[in-house]
C-alpha cells in the first residue's frame, strides 16, 4: 500500500548576508577620520577605493602632510613605519602585518651595524624598503624617485655606503658616477625576471619599449629604454598614449598604466619560479607581501583599530632624522 509520506523538509540555510567591504570601509573611514594611502603594486580594488595611490616618495610625503587622525596604509610594513615615524602621534593601521619585503629581510639590522662600523668614514645613504632598526643607523634614506637626485647633492669625494638594494646601488653608481660601497641586497620580485623571456617577448612584439624597475638586475636594465619608479614608469606610458610597453616590475602597477592609457598595450614578464624545474610563470612576479592585503582585511583592521605600527620612542626619534633629511633634499624634485 502506498502511503502519502511527505519528505522531510530540511530547514533552509541562510548565508550571513555579504558585507559590501567598499561601502563599510567607506563608513569607517567616515567615522574615524582616516586616509586611505595604497601602493601601486597594490590589487585593483584597493587602488579605487584608496584616497591617494602613489609610489614611496609620494606616500612618504602624502602622510607626512595629512589632518587626518588615523592613517590606513595600503603597502607593506616598512611604509606603513615610515607614515609613523612622520606622525607619531598618530594611529597608523595595516591591514597585515606580515606584509614585509625581501629587500628588508636581507639587511638585518645587527650585521648592518657591523659593516658600517667596519667603515666609520663612509655616509649611509639608505633605500626606504629596509627596517625602522636600519634606518636608524642611516644619515640619510633615499627611494627610487629620489636617489640620483639625492647623490648627486653630496659632495664628489664623500665615501658612501649604500643599502640594502645591491641592483639599485649598481644602477646608481652607474648615473652618478660614484663607487658605493654596496650591500648585497635584493627584491625577489625584480630579480625573478626571466631575461630569456624578456628576449622572446621582445623578439615576439619589436613595437613595445622595454622599460624597467631599478630594483631589477643590471642584465634586465641594460634591456629597458626608461627605467624609473612606479610613479615615473606610469608617466612615461601616459605621455606616450597609444604604444605598447613591456613591464619589468610588480603587475600591480598595470591597473594604473591602463586607466591612464586605454589605447596602449602592455605585456608582462613572466618571471622563473623559485623551484626552477617549473620554468618560467607569470604569478612569481606578483609581490607576495604586497598581495597579503585585502579589502575585507582592511575592512577588520579599521573596525578593530588594528592591527597598527608601534615602535619605541628611541627608535622613532633616530630613525625619523634620516627620512626627514631625505624629504627636505627631495624638495627640489616637486611631485608630491
Ligand atoms: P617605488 O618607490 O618605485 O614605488 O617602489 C617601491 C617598491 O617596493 C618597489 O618594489
Ligand atoms: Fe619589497 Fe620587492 Fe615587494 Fe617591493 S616588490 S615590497 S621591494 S619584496
Amino acid at each position: 500500500m502506498q502511503t502519502d509520506l511527505k519528505e522531510p523538509s530540511l530547514p533552509t540555510r541562510i548565508p550571513p548576508p555579504k558585507l559590501d567591504y567598499e561601502a563599510e570601509i567607506a563608513r569607517l573611514r567616515k567615522d574615524m577620520n582616516a586616509v586611505i594611502l595604497a601602493h601601486y603594486y597594490q590589487d585593483d580594488d584597493i587602488q579605487e577605493m584608496a584616497d591617494f595611490v602613489g609610489d614611496s616618495l609620494e606616500l612618504a610625503r602624502k602622510a607626512a602632510r595629512t589632518t587626518a587622525d588615523v592613517i590606513v596604509f595600503c603597502g607593506v610594513r616598512f611604509m606603513a613605519e615610515g607614515a609613523k615615524l612622520l606622525n607619531p602621534e598618530k594611529l597608523v593601521i595595516i591591514p597585515d602585518l606580515a606584509a614585509g619585503c625581501s629587500l628588508e629581510d636581507s639587511c638585518p639590522p645587527a650585521e648592518f651595524k657591523a659593516f658600517k662600523d667596519a667603515h666609520p668614514d663612509h655616509l649611509v645613504v639608505t633605500y626606504i624598503n629596509c627596517s625602522a632598526a636600519v634606518k636608524a643607523l642611516s644619515d640619510i634614506i633615499v627611494t627610487s624617485s629620489n636617489a640620483e637626485a639625492i647623490i648627486n647633492q653630496l659632495p664628489r669625494d664623500q665615501k658612501i655606503i649604500f643599502v640594502p638594494d645591491q641592483y639599485l646601488g649598481g644602477y646608481l653608481n652607474k648615473k652618478t658616477g660614484r663607487n658605493m660601497l654596496l650591500w648585497k641586497g635584493s627584491c625577489m620580485v625584480h630579480e625573478r625576471f626571466s631575461e630569456i623571456e624578456l628576449i622572446k617577448l621582445k623578439t615576439r612584439h619589436p613595437e613595445a619599449t622595454i622599460i624597467a624597475h631599478p630594483e631589477c638586475p643590471g642584465n634586465l636594465l641594460a634591456h629597458a629604454a626608461h627605467i624609473g619608479s612606479t610613479s615615473s614608469l606610469i608617466s612615461y606610458t601616459a605621455e606616450r598614449p597609444n604604444q605598447s610597453f613591456i613591464i619589468l616590475t610588480e603587475p600591480g602597477i598595470l591597473h594604473e598604466m591602463k586607466k591612464r592609457s586605454p589605447g596602449s598595450t602592455f605585456y608582462d614578464v613572466p618571471g622563473i619560479s623559485s623551484d626552477t624545474s617549473e620554468g618560467a610563470c607569470i604569478s612569481c612576479n606578483a609581490c607576495p607581501y604586497m598581495k597579503l592585503n585585502t579589502m575585507e582585511k582592511i575592512y577588520h583592521a579599521m573596525k578593530n583599530r588594528a592591527p597598527t605600527i608601534e615602535l619605541s620612542p628611541d627608535l622613532m626619534i633616530a630613525a625619523r632624522k634620516p627620512l626627514e633629511r631625505m624629504l627636505e633634499m627631495s624638495k627640489a624634485i616637486g611631485r608630491n
